[in-house]
């Protein structure tokens, strides 16, 4: 076994506004593992692209574009954010608009893109651990991850929860559009036929609709720490 391989992984994999963002990283804060927010990276592969004039729909430049993006988080100090620098920008504000993750799920639908970011993703398994967030954690970057989680909520309640996140933010979003548009985003994400949004066979289904925070925590806490 490598040493890479002996370093315990619990990947949180789901949809759009099931939680998985807020439940890693308090879950990592409480573990003292760390964290990697996969959904960050194929924004920011998109952010890069648009940044750098290119046609998106071109499979060959954004792949290159990944293949050469330098992505860095780092704390943004006592209210425990992290700030996104991408190619040397804070891209940290447009990173959180809906319009990045669109762009980015048209772009994670790319199977050399998605090649390109694996390395990248690996990389952040060090010690003590890992909580890994995204679509394909359990199923394709840590399938061996001992411990797999699986969140959903229904569709009306991940946009409540986005609407609210990003109007905190000062987004000006309306939650009928956000719906659609988080839908239209699932849809792609898991029709596309490379790594498509499910859950592991061996992941534990969370489904956090009605369920506060905390109890989500303790739920996925109980996966490792039974
Ligand atoms: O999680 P987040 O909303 O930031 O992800 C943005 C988009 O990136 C998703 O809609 C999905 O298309 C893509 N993504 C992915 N695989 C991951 C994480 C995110 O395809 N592991």
């Amino acid at each position: 076994m490598s040493r890479a391989a002996s370093v315990p992984v619990l990947t949180i994999d789901g949809p759009s506004g099931s939680g998985k963002g807020t439940i890693s990283a308090l879950v990592a804060e409480h573990l003292g593992w760390h964290l990697l927010d996969s959904g960050a990276l194929y924004r920011a592969v998109g952010y890069a692209a648009g940044m750098a004039g290119l046609d998106v729909s071109d499979v060959e430049a954004v792949t290159r574009c990944a293949q050469g993006i330098s992505i860095r988080f780092r704390a943004a100090g006592k209210d425990g954010g992290v700030r996104v620098i991408v190619n040397g920008h804070d891209a940290t504000d447009e990173l959180r608009t809906e319009t990045a993750g669109a762009a980015a799920s048209a772009i994670a639908a790319m199977p050399p893109v998605r090649e390109a970011l694996v390395a990248l993703q690996l990389g952040f398994r060090k010690p003590p651990g890992l909580v890994a967030d995204g679509r394909d954690m359990g199923t394709v970057i840590f399938p061996d991850a001992a411990f797999k989680v699986f969140l959903t909520a229904s569709a009306a309640e991940r946009a409540k929860r986005r609407y609210k996140q990003l109007k905190e933010k000062g987004l000006n979003v309306t939650l009928a559009g956000l719906q659609r548009e988080i839908e239209a985003r699932d849809n792609r994400d898991a029709s596309r036929a490379v790594a498509p949004l499910k859950p592991a066979e061996d992941a534990l289904l969370v489904d956090t609709t009605g369920i506060g925070i905390d109890d989500v925590v303790a739920k996925v806490l109980a996966v490792v720490q039974p």
